[in-house]
């Protein structure tokens, strides 16, 4: 549901399950993953899902749920460029040119295995955007940060560095995923409280900058080893509007139960 900033009070602001899957599964894997998704889809369901699956078959999965409500495609990352001699590198218009409507921006692995910064990362904002893509752009800090005490300081750049530059309309198209580095891919997720902290003061952040009305329109999913066990008690935090999802979203079966635990929580609202 695409939120009404008129309507503040009406609207609820989208609830997302993402899977990131990373440079995993083979073709044949990835479509049979697909088709498990898709046919387990239910038509009254609230949680938007959003399967990021490799570039190489985007179009295909892309093409696979086209008509199905409440599931999008997303990429895993976008050039800043539009096109040009950049051999390697997909565009934002190459990949809204097949039907892709999300692209995951400063994935933590992006930053640390290929050195993107933050300046970079808001250039790939902009490209998104300049081409339609809603970008899902990924913060959080390594535990070393969190140990010694700056991960709200190094979020906050990331955030600012990365994210502000956007008039107000701009940033009411992003997504935000908070994604604690200690915890991706290591079964030790953030506690509820953690996460909820963090999440509120990002929101506090955006509210400081586009006002309260931009800022409680604005998703903030969290990442970091979520699975069927954990994510009910995480999504029942009041500023956590979903799930970054990456080992648990290759198995079909944990991923639609972490779609369900959002569902639960949904129904008490
Ligand atoms: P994980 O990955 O769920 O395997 O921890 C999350 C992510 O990197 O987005």
């Amino acid at each position: 549901m695409k939120y009404d900033t008129e309507n503040a009070n009406v609207m609820k602001r989208k609830k997302i399950v993402a899977g990131n899957w990373k440079m995993n599964l083979n073709y044949a894997e990835a479509m049979a993953l697909t088709d498990a998704i898709a046919g387990r889809m239910n038509e009254n369901q609230e949680t938007e899902v959003i399967v990021s699956p490799p570039f190489l078959f985007l179009h295909e999965v892309a093409s696979q749920l086209k008509d199905k409500a409440m599931i999008s495609v997303a990429a895993q990352n976008c050039s800043d460029k539009n096109s040009g001699a950049f051999t390697g590198e997909v565009s934002p218009p190459m990949i809204a040119s097949i039907g892709v409507d999300y692209v995951i921006i400063g994935h933590s692995e992006r930053r640390k295995y290929f050195y993107e910064d933050n300046l970079l990362l808001a250039e790939k904002v902009k490209g998104a955007l300049r081409n339609s893509l809603l970008p899902v752009y990924c913060c959080g800090e390594t535990l070393e940060q969190r140990n010694s005490g700056k991960h709200v300081n190094v979020v906050k750049q990331q955030i600012e560095e990365g994210l502000f530059h956007l008039d107000k309309m701009q940033m009411e198209e992003c997504v935000i995923a908070y994604e604690p580095v200690w915890a991706i891919g290591t079964g030790v997720n953030a506690t509820p409280q953690q996460a909820q902290e963090m999440h509120a003061m990002i929101r506090k952040l955006i509210s400081g900058k586009y006002g309260e009305k931009t800022a409680e329109s604005i998703s903030i999913l969290y990442g970091g080893s979520v699975t069927p066990a954990n994510a009910e008690e995480l999504f029942n935090c009041k500023d956590v509007d979903g799930g970054l999802v990456g080992g648990a979203s290759l198995k079909a079966d944990d991923f639609l139960r972490i779609i369900d635990a959002m569902e639960k929580v949904l129904s008490r609202e």
